[in-house]
């Protein structure tokens, strides 16, 4: 068997781990979550979820991948051959998630450039569904191709394929070297410059005045636990992938935490960034901050658009704003890349070349569709059900089968030998009984939701067919997959009982 790669270092590892959870999810949802859960309030089952479960989860995949150096699918093949089917339906979650991932990077990369000239012009809102994404009125009508959008993304591909292609350390851990500090300097200087805004004051106050009522709803606690989550890329095969690079001599426990704080302590940058902006617009507007908040692709696309045109420097904010949201956006969709790449090269026997090709080829073929006139429309479904279903229910399957199923000691133990701090007691506790009671807790509501009512008020023909269909399609092609796939069977290099009760 070939010798796996290693990051170079340190912190070329934890960069990219970083790089990987600070993504779209810390600058356009962390804000709005927070602001819409209860402002302030929303912080505290924030850090409760990330202490309870960010962190947990984060060491036990950072100690599976040490522990196993191989993807999701050959790490839990090694612990029983009937799991490996969850290990490819996690990588075909990635997979589906870094085909519209990347299309939003496409827009981020347009608007970078429209923010030179504010070509969004006085209505943000009529230039970003007409003349930019040319929205047609369902996900069913697919309207025609959109050149610069298809070019955007196209772009955003091929760095991804550059760095996949190129390797871990010449590739992704360089990648992310540079891309992580460039990230912080922009997000700094913008918030340095907001601070000095009037009203910019105001909107943080909006932010984080707290509003105890909010702690009593039982769905501001499951919006905490879902945001930490997607923020953190676990339990999608990514940190699984990234950690199976580590080498041996290699601090665990330390690593996990130092990534979910900074992750954590980002998407408070994000938070200053978005509602020290949507202050100033509500004092230059004279309204309150609650008429001009929006959430999602309105926020980053709409928004803040709409503040840049009011803003003194509004190429200088532009500018910034939207290369931060490219920086971060392009780092997680490396890693999503890499986590499916590593899958084919572990699993298929294909070199990292052939495997990059593939799935970026491929991938790219894919992401056309979220490139059309109902692009926006598919994607906003297609979102809806892998984060939902796909990404939470991965997430639960893993932690019940590792903390349930498996001697939870051993791992403990694994990942305490070579890191800086042990884990004990508390570290089983959020495993077996926090992390599962909370994510069964969603998934039960979600299904309970969008079984009772169609996401969005969509057709049904596109809910099916987009949403239920292709969660179904991942599903079977993993079964099948782990079913035929014998090649690489055993060969972990590993002691296969590791971890497996007997
Ligand atoms: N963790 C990545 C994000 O927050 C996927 O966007």
């Amino acid at each position: 068997m070939q010798k796996r790669e290693t990051w170079s270092s340190r912190t070329g590892f934890i960069l990219a781990a970083v790089g990987s959870a600070i993504g779209l999810g810390n600058i356009w949802r962390f804000p709005y979550m927070a602001y819409d859960n209860g402002g302030g309030a929303f912080l505290i089952p924030y850090i409760i979820a990330m202490l309870t479960v960010g962190i947990p989860f984060m060491i036990m995949e950072f100690g599976l991948g040490h522990k196993f150096r191989g993807s999701a699918p050959r790490i839990f093949s090694s612990i029983s051959r009937r799991w490996e089917w969850l290990g490819w339906f996690q990588m075909l979650v990635a997979f589906v998630i870094s085909t519209y991932y990347v299309v939003v990077v496409g827009w981020a990369i347009c608007y970078f450039i429209f923010s030179f000239t504010q070509a969004w012009g006085t209505s943000p809102s009529d230039f970003f569904f007409k003349d930019y994404l040319h929205l047609t009125g369902s996900p069913l009508d697919m309207g025609g191709f959109n050149w610069p959008i298809l070019g955007a993304t196209a772009l955003a591909w091929v760095v991804s394929f550059i760095a996949v292609f190129s390797g871990v350390r010449g590739g992704v851990e360089r990648l992310n070297k540079v891309f992580m500090p460039l990230l912080f300097l922009l997000v700094l200087a913008f918030i340095g410059r907001t601070l000095m805004l009037p009203g910019a004051a105001e909107g943080l106050q909006w932010l984080f005045r707290p509003d105890f009522s909010a702690i009593m709803n039982h769905q501001v606690w499951a919006d905490a636990y879902g945001q930490i989550f997607y923020s953190l890329s676990i339990g999608f095969s990514i940190m699984l992938a990234y950690s199976s690079y580590l080498p041996k001599k290699s601090d665990i426990n330390n690593n996990a935490t130092m990534t979910v704080f900074i992750n954590c302590g980002f998407s408070m940058l994000g938070g200053l960034m978005i509602f020290g902006v949507l202050g100033y617009m509500a004092v230059q507007k004279g309204v309150a901050v609650s008429e001009v908040v929006s959430s999602g692709v309105g926020l980053a696309f709409i928004t803040l658009p709409t503040a840049i045109n009011l803003m003194p420097m509004p190429v200088f904010f532009g500018v910034l704003f939207f290369l931060a949201l490219t920086v971060a956006g392009m780092s997680s969709h490396v890693s999503l890349t890499e986590a499916v790449v590593s899958t084919i090269v572990d699993k298929l026997a294909m070199s990292r070349k052939g495997a990059a090709s593939v799935v970026c080829g491929l991938g790219f073929l894919v992401s056309i569709a979220f490139t059309m006139g109902g692009g926006l429309l598919l994607l906003d479904i297609v979102d809806h059900f892998i984060n939902n279903f796909g990404v939470l229910s991965c997430g639960l399957l893993e932690i019940i089968m590792i903390s349930w199923f498996c001697k939870l000691d051993e791992l403990q133990g694994h990942a305490n030998a070579t890191s800086e701090f042990s884990v004990g007691a508390i570290w089983q506790f959020c495993l077996r009984f926090v992390a599962p009671i909370m994510m069964t807790y969603m998934v039960v509501m979600n299904f309970y939701t969008d079984l009772n009512k169609n996401y969005g008020d969509y057709p049904d023909a596109a809910i099916m067919s987009f949403g239920w269909a292709i969660l179904g399609v991942c599903l079977v092609l993993a079964f099948v997959v782990s079913s035929k796939e014998m090649a690489f069977a055993g060969h972990t290099g590993v002691n296969g009982n590791f971890l497996r009760r007997r």
